[in-house]
């Protein structure tokens, strides 16, 4: 079933239970190399899931929980190889999202949810996104209006120290207030050492350009002359870009345009995590 929560829509499962989340792969088109992120709504369901409960983890998850933070943790054994693609650890959040948490008490098992997509699309923001991308494939969408976050949650694994593996919505800045500093994977080696971080991801199917500045945008555009080009004025704040995304390009997608151009935002730890997916949905 498809559920809102406070980030992008989720498209859940019994986590524990194998067979239900191979559903969710198929129905996505997901590589069986890509795992999901198990969502809980207490802290007791997390002791459920993995062998190692670090101080950190417990700093992060009391500033952040419920909200966008996923941690990556060594998982137990009951947490089935399809959820965690075979690996030793597990991703878990508790997401801020009434909806969502009635969800996963009701059910009263934690839920694996990748978002409600298929593979590489666009992350959806609303039900009608979901529905567009997936009807046919899945059971039931559990539509509670839009998602106000916009962008997925920032992941993070806890080891030896603190690595971000996919900026979102909580900042670098955020995260070291609580636990000091931590590590930024680059794009190119973040893909790499996180399993499904692919570079071709969130994409919008109208192809995407990027560019640093106002030159180089001037030379892209000059580039593109006689296709039907939209410009998208960058937004005022991370929150407000994070908000707007993905509800943006699913809008543009229905519009007709050759192309879509922009200028990034600032190369700042607040941008992030808008950076990272418009360098991904512009990926080829
Ligand atoms: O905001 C979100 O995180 C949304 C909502 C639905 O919660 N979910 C989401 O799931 O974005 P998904 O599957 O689209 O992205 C999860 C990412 C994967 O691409 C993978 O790289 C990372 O989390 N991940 C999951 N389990 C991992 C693990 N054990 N180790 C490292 N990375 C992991
Ligand atoms: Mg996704």
């Amino acid at each position: 079933m498809a559920f809102p929560t406070e980030t992008v829509y989720g498209l859940g499962a019994n986590a524990l239970d194998e067979e239900a989340v191979r559903k969710i792969f198929v129905a996505k088109g997901r590589p069986s190399t890509n795992p999901v992120i198990v969502h809980v709504a207490s802290l007791q369901q997390v002791q459920q899931l993995v062998a190692d409960w670090p101080a950190v983890a417990d700093q992060l998850a009391r500033k952040f929980w419920p909200g966008p933070l996923t941690l990556v943790l060594p998982k137990r054994n009951n947490v089935p190889d399809v959820v965690t693609a075979g690996g030793p650890t597990v991703a878990i959040r508790w997401p801020r999202h009434a909806t969502a948490c009635a969800l996963i008490a009701s059910a009263g098992v934690p839920l694996a949810a990748p978002s409600a997509n298929r593979s590489t699309e666009l992350s959806p923001t609303t039900a009608v996104h979901v529905f567009a991308s997936l009807n046919g494939r899945i059971d039931a969408i559990l539509d509670d209006g839009p998602c106000l976050g916009g962008i997925e949650s920032t992941v993070v694994e806890i080891g030896e120290r603190v690595r971000i593996l996919r900026p979102g919505l909580i900042s670098a800045c955020e995260l070291e207030e609580v636990v000091g500093q931590v590590e930024l994977l680059g794009q190119v080696e973040g893909v790499a050492k996180s399993p499904g971080q692919m570079l071709k991801h969130y994409s919008p199917r109208t192809p995407l350009h990027v560019v640093e500045s106002v030159e180089e945008l001037a030379e892209l555009l000059a580039s593109l002359a006689g296709l039907r080009v939209k410009v998208l004025p960058m937004w005022a704040s991370p929150n407000e870009a994070a908000n707007r995304l993905y509800a943006t390009l699913h809008e543009l997608d229905s519009q007709g345009f050759d192309r879509i151009a922009l200028q990034l935002p600032p190369d700042t730890p607040e941008w992030a995590g808008i950076r990272d997916r418009l360098r991904r949905a512009s990926s080829e």
